[in-house]
């Protein structure tokens, strides 16, 4: 059987991760978070306390580190330089200036030259912001997840409870309001649905009744290639 690229974008928290991590594992297919990889460049430049405005420290810092990310089918892992860092980059202030750092040419450059490396032969789910846009427009299948707002927030504060946190749920709905507005409104590569992507709300649905419409969508599809 052919196996496709699949594109789930969507706004923060929308379920994305979650769905494309089930699919991937159904279908046998690879999951790529590409959040993780803007998280990682972004905590890489934390580290190192550089300006993200500065041009040519942005460009040197994405010329010298090394990021990989591990598939496993109980969740991706991912390496910065060597070292595992897949909790690290899911603080929220990693989340803000991930945000930040991917609105930079150089950084989506980078970015989204290892993304097609890594989905050019098929078989793969990437989950991200433009993926259906940008990194893969001729992608066979693509979804673009959305969720009201108040739903995706008390996710991710449920999600930040469970990791051992503390959070304010007022501050994680009005961090998630700042970034959609961003990542919406950059100029490249904004958050924006493919004219050609299927819109799925999964505010009322359960994680195993979106897995089951995505699946049911992919049959669709690969019947008619
Ligand atoms: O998990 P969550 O939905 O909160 O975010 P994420 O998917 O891990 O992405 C973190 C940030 O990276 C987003 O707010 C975007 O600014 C950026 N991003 C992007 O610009 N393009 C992508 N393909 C994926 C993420």
């Amino acid at each position: 059987m052919r196996r496709i690229i699949i594109a789930i974008d969507g706004p923060a928290a929308s379920g994305k991760s979650t769905a494309a991590k089930l699919l991937a594992a159904r279908l046998g297919y690879v999951y790529i978070d590409t959040g993780a990889m803007y998280r990682t460049c972004a905590l890489a430049a934390k580290r190192c306390g550089l300006d993200i405005n500065d041009d040519d420290a942005l460009s040197q810092l994405m010329n010298t580190i090394r990021l990989d990310i591990e598939y496993h089918e109980e969740g991706n892992r991912t390496y910065l330089n060597g070292e595992d860092v897949s909790r690290e980059i899911r603080e929220p202030d990693i989340s803000r200036l991930a945000s930040a750092i991917s609105a930079k040419a150089i950084v989506r450059e980078k970015m989204v030259e290892l993304q097609r490396r890594l989905g050019e032969k098929g078989g793969v789910i990437l989950d991200g912001r433009d993926i259906g846009t940008v990194v893969f427009p001729n992608a066979e299948l693509k979804f673009f997840m959305i969720a009201p707002v108040e739903t995706r927030a008390r996710r991710r504060y449920l999600e930040l409870i469970e990791k051992g946190s503390n959070p304010d749920y007022d501050t994680v709905l009005s961090e998630l309001e700042e970034r959609d507005k961003a990542d919406s409104s950059r100029a490249l590569a904004p958050l924006i649905p493919a004219k050609d992507a299927i819109c799925i709300d999964s505010g009322p649905l359960g994680i195993e009744e979106q897995v089951e419409l995505l699946h049911s969508y992919y049959q669709t599809r690969i019947a008619s290639i």
